[in-house]
């Protein structure tokens, strides 16, 4: 997730626009640039890397007096986390920063280039600046140019964009994606992707909606919608910064759970085109040529990489087995060149699944990661990388890393099986495909309920999370969210495991989490439960359809596929874990004994 500021006034601009950014690191970034409009001239600075390059290189610039600033953090989604893809990008006099991603932008460059425009980034956001000034080229005034800009766009993004043309005001614009306005009574304008950078400077903000765009100057904003004027509607502005950068919630675990709903449409963004799946990431490799996909993986990623085998078996019809790094590496594992080597990481960085990947290089295989930061390690030795795009994730459980994982890899499987399946199974993949933001959306009286039914569950000598088919993989995440920051213990297990052994510990105080999908085995996995629940075993069953022997019944959606069920249960066991933790008063966000990347053996 990119930061953005921006500013109209008096004040020294640079202070202000490195400060607001340094408010946003906490949402993470490879990049950064500023650009300032005064007298009518732009200066503007970018660098790679961390903000004090940025601040380095300014450090001889200040702009004093009347004048517009924007400034950006960049999370890359398109193009490597280089200096000349960080923003601001500029055309012949106006500068544009953005966040989020333009779905439409290969179309756009390449009209744009076929009129003679050249691109110097790999980035989609630089369309936005070269259609504006097409515009204006062709005559129409900076507001109609701008305001058709807007129109051509489609996807995610929150705008700011400064022309010489138009030197008092700034133009903006909002969809899909967080962009604040603020303003204080010394008629100064502020700009933000969230609270944080404005707060001890604006009194007042507008939460901008979604399809809103305009422009403003130091006197007035003009605030459209579908081309129509609209009401401007202040709010007072929360004080506190840590609040702000929780965006209000107690963790920023909860909050990355919220958040899921938001960057898995990110994740999806530009991916499906013509209800089909479009990975230019992978374009160049011939899956022809592959008879097996290795994954490797630790923790959380595992069980993506396990969930995703089902996938890869079922759908790309393609072998699939599924390796935890750390014992991958000692092994001395038979691998063919026909195997695809897939590594997945959030952090790109953990030794066990960097060392397995270049055990895959020394090979001879193809590599493949998914990985959610870009120029990270991993992501640097593969031969490819598909971006999950969830953004900097604080919270050290892993939830929005795991569900933009899992939804990056059942795209993948779609683009390899796209040949391997009949038609209307592919339509009804990407139909539960393209409902799973909406899924994922916390009903708010689903997490009160588990809010209040959490009381119960705070001892007893431990918890079965079970599950069949990737119900499988999603029952030992659950179990490992609950472990990670309650310290109660807890197994995943295969349902239909129950008899070989773990059933001898059922008793009234072992708590069983039942994942019961009803489009995936539901009697096979409910006849287990009943042998649980015969043996006093406390069960807590996630399900659409009533369980009369649950001691606990968390109802779910009536979902037609069992990707949409998988999603809609992974919330509730991630918000069990979250709500379990804070009545026991851990550190959600920090557990005890954890790191967030896992850098040595
Ligand atoms: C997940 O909640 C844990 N924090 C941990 O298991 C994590 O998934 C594992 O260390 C792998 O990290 P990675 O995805 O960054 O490689």
């Amino acid at each position: 997730m990119c930061g953005i500021v921006g500013y109209i006034g008096k004040r020294e601009k640079r202070e202000f626009l490195l400060d607001g950014l340094k408010e946003l690191e906490y949402r993470g970034y490879d990049s950064a640039g500023i650009a300032v409009l005064h007298q009518n001239e732009i200066n503007y600075f970018k660098a790679s890397g961390k903000l004090d390059n940025l601040v380095e290189k300014t450090k001889d610039f200040r702009s004093i007096g009347f004048g517009l600033g924007i400034a950006h953090t960049r999370w890359a989604t398109h193009g490597k986390p280089t200096e000349i893809n960080a923003h601001p990008h500029w055309g012949e006099f106006s500068f544009v920063i953005h966040n989020g991603i333009i779905e439409n932008y290969m179309d756009i460059k390449k009209d744009l280039q076929s009129e003679g425009v050249v691109f110097l980034s790999q980035t989609d956001s630089e369309v936005i600046v070269h259609l504006f000034e097409k515009f204006v080229n062709l005559g129409f005034e900076p507001e109609t140019a701008f305001e058709k800009t807007i129109a051509s766009l489609k996807g995610a993004y929150a705008i700011l964009l400064i022309s010489k043309v138009a030197s008092q005001k700034i133009f903006f614009a909002k969809n899909a994606v967080p962009l604040i306005i603020g303003k204080n009574e010394e008629d100064e304008l502020f700009f933000g992707s969230s609270d944080a950078p404005l707060i001890g400077f604006a009194s007042e903000v507008i939460y901008l909606e979604d399809g809103t765009y305009g422009w403003a100057n130091e006197k007035e904003i003009n605030l459209y919608k579908d081309s129509k004027q609209i009401e401007l509607s202040f709010k007072l502005l929360n004080s506190s910064k840590i609040y702000a950068q929780k965006d209000g919630y107690r963790f920023f675990m909860e909050k990355e759970i919220y958040e899921q709903s938001a960057v898995t449409s990110e994740t999806l963004m530009g991916r499906i085109k013509d209800e089909k799946v479009y990975l230019e990431e992978v374009e160049n490799l011939d899956f022809s040529k592959i008879d097996e996909i290795k994954i490797c993986a630790c923790g959380t990623s595992y069980h993506a990489a396990l969930t995703s085998s089902y996938l890869f078996e079922r759908i790309s019809k393609i072998r699939c087995s599924v390796e935890i790094a750390s014992e991958f590496r000692y092994k001395k594992p038979l691998l063919t060149q026909k195997t695809l080597f897939l590594v997945i990481s959030q952090s790109g960085e953990t030794a066990d699944t960097l060392e397995a990947l270049k055990m895959a290089k020394r090979a001879g295989l193809k590599t493949l990661s998914i990985c959610n930061v870009d120029n990270s390690s991993i992501v640097r030795i593969s031969d490819a990388t598909i971006l999950t795009r969830a953004g900097i994730e604080k919270g050290v459980a892993s939830t929005k890393a795991f569900a933009t994982q899992v939804l990056s890899l059942w795209l993948l499987a779609l683009h390899v099986g796209s040949e391997k399946i009949d038609e209307n199974e592919y339509a009804s993949e990407i139909k539960a495909m393209r409902s799973i933001p909406e899924v994922l959306r916390v009903d708010e009286k689903i997490h009160e309920k588990i809010h209040r039914l959490s009381k119960r569950y705070l001892h007893g000598h431990g918890f079965f999370f079970i599950g069949r088919d990737i119900f499988f993989p999603l029952a030992l995440e659950g179990a490992l969210k609950l472990k990670e920051i309650s310290y109660l213990h807890a197994e995943g297990y295969p349902a239909g495991e129950m008899k070989h052994g773990p059933i001898a510990l059922a008793d009234s105080k072992l708590f069983t989490i039942a994942l019961m999908p009803q489009t995936m085995l539901y009697e096979k996995t409910k006849s287990n439960v009943e042998e649980l629940s015969a043996r006093d075993a406390t069960i807590l069953a996630i399900s659409p359809k009533e369980f009369e022997l649950a001691d606990d019944f968390i109802k779910t959606a009536p979902h037609e596929h069992p990707m949409s069920e998988f999603f809609e249960m992974m919330v509730i066991t991630q918000l069990l874990a979250l709500e379990i933790s804070i009545r026991l008063g851990n550190d959600v966000d920090m557990p005890r004994n954890l790191a967030k990347s896992v850098t040595v053996e």
